[in-house]
């Protein structure tokens, strides 16, 4: 298992050198020039190590042939996928490709963009969990992030990629995201290691508020605190940053909210706080997620600011996510 390990690492560098040389060619034209309207230049593709896989197998097939790297091998890199009737296919066709690396910085998957809409697929296809890659503990860019992390007690987590390598390439380096999957439980144990708080900046939609709340869920038991960065309607922090530029998006980065305030927002929406109906039912789900927050300081803390913002009585909230404690503790697991 080991020797296959090493073995795959060997074929994923190889691989990403391969595509990283591919984007340079006649063929990549069309990817090229995508990326540029993306805001990618020749010297951020070569950092980040972007890649083009071909529009054509046979190309990428004889480069396999030549590398003598087996059909077995290269299933077992997420590559070639089988086909149920016997025979293979190329799992990425004419995308950009974007290195994943693990913290000792080796490539260990990729995930790849179409480059027109039209394209088959999904807008990205990642590598299958493979004996290299394991979504659930990779984080894209830590190997990168990991200094100015722990330099800033603090990392920023984003939903994208592409939001990622924008923030590094404006200095705002601690940034890193979870690869197409909400972050695990892995994920925020890998994170305390450096970091002492998270801050939170997904996409401004359902999707983000919801990825916001179970990053609290998985952040909160790590005894991480959690601010979130709040994006206009529709933007991420790549969007964002194209359109206001880096220096407003810093600034949004200095107001990251308590992510308390951001759900009690959330919950009471368009109503605001004068209806209690919505004041107790978001009390409810204020002590169902305080009851994570393993700290009984930090706890009682943030106890106090949530029941002053919801104008309700703190031994009263407390009251609450006691029984919320208590309800969790006698859960079958
Ligand atoms: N994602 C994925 N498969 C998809 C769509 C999204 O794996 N079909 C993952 C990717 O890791 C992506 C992240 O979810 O980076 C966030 O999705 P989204 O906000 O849609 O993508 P962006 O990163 O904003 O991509 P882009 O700006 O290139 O459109
Ligand atoms: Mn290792
Ligand atoms: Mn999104
Ligand atoms: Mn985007
Ligand atoms: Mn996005």
């Amino acid at each position: 298992a080991r020797r296959q390990r090493g073995r795959q690492l060997d074929i994923h560098r190889e691989i990403a050198a391969y595509l990283h040389k591919m984007l340079f060619t006649k063929a990549a034209q069309g990817a090229r020039e995508y990326m540029k309207s993306r805001g990618f230049g020749k010297e951020m593709a070569e950092r980040w190590m972007v890649g083009w896989m071909p529009d054509r197998e046979d190309i990428f097939k004889d480069w396999v042939r030549q590398m003598k790297f087996s059909g077995r091998e290269m299933v077992d890199a997420g590559f070639f996928v089988q086909k149920e009737r016997g025979g293979i296919y190329v799992r990425f066709m004419d995308r950009l490709m974007f290195p994943i690396r693990n913290d000792h910085g080796d490539v260990i998957g990729f995930s790849g963009r179409h480059i027109r809409d039209d394209q088959t697929g999904g807008k990205y296809i990642n590598s299958p969990e493979t004996v290299v890659f394991k979504k659930s503990n990779v984080l894209f860019a830590l190997e990168k992030a990991r200094k100015e992390i722990m330099a800033q007690n603090s990392v920023l987590i984003c939903e994208g990629q592409l939001d990622v390598i924008c923030c590094h390439e404006q200095g705002i380096s601690h940034a890193v995201a979870s690869l197409g999957t909400a972050l695990t439980e892995q994920h925020a144990k890998l994170l305390r290691r450096y970091a002492k708080s998270a801050v939170l900046c997904y996409d401004a939609d359902k999707a983000g508020m919801d990825a916001t709340e179970k990053g609290f869920r998985v952040l909160a038991p790590e005894g991480l605190p959690v601010r979130v960065v709040k994006m206009p309607v529709g933007e991420d922090p790549d969007s964002y940053m194209r359109k206001h530029g880096p220096d407003a998006f810093r600034e949004s980065l200095a107001k990251a909210m308590d992510f308390f305030e951001f759900l009690i927002d959330r919950e009471t929406g368009e109503k605001g706080l004068t209806d209690v109906q919505s004041r107790m039912a978001c009390a409810k789900k204020c002590a169902d997620l305080l009851r994570l927050v393993p700290d009984a300081v930090m706890r009682e803390d943030m106890i106090n600011r949530v029941a002053t913002r919801l104008r309700i009585g703190v031994p009263e909230l407390r009251e609450a996510v006691a029984k919320e404690i208590r309800f969790a503790r006698n859960k079958p697991a």
